[in-house]
């Protein structure tokens, strides 16, 4: 297994929609090790492939360690498709490991269901809400080549600005690889 460096800001991979995976092969199965061992690493909750430069559709998700959620068993969700959404909003405040340092309040729907497939290939829909719901629908973003910053009102990206440069420029110290500039 293997710490990969994380894609910042900037990272052109990022903002590119991820590829459907058509075989789950011993690649895979690799990358979603190293991504875990990475994602832990990084003391983070969730993690998109292209958040390790990779341009597949999948992400990883742990909960473990977090209040109320220790329960929920690991996730690997492949070629994820969200295919309902509740119509009530809630705001959570977000953060992001390709955002060091960065945290914003991000409106989403409170309930999702969910379609993809699983390490045996076998598809799966769940339904989700609370925080598995949010961080399910933050690491889909990510596959669409969306973050944080576009989830926001216009007035609060301003503010981010000079946050966002800090990132891009690596002026932002983080405890974990990432890449370079
Ligand atoms: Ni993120």
């Amino acid at each position: 297994m293997a710490v990969i460096p994380i894609t910042q800001y900037g990272d052109r991979i990022l903002r590119e929609k991820a590829k459907k995976i058509k075989n789950v092969d011993d690649k895979i199965i690799t990358l979603i090790r190293d991504m875990f061992e990475t994602m832990r690493k990084a003391n983070g909750v969730g993690l998109a492939a292209n958040q390790v430069g990779n341009g597949n559709s999948l992400f990883t998700i742990d909960l473990t360690g977090v209040e109320g959620c220790e329960k929920i068993k690991p996730l690997v969700m492949i070629n994820p498709e969200i295919i309902a959404s509740s119509d009530e909003l809630v705001t959570i405040e977000e953060g992001c490991l390709s955002l060091p340092n960065l945290r914003a309040d991000v409106d989403r729907p409170e309930k999702i269901q969910i379609k993809y497939i699983d390490t045996d290939e076998k598809e799966v829909i769940i339904e989700a809400d609370d925080f598995l719901a949010r961080v399910i629908q933050h690491e889909y973003d990510h596959l669409q080549g969306k973050m944080i910053p576009d989830r926001v009102e216009s007035y609060e990206k301003n503010k981010m600005k000079n946050e966002l440069m800090r990132i891009m420029k690596r002026e932002v110290e983080v405890n974990y690889p990432i890449t370079d500039r």
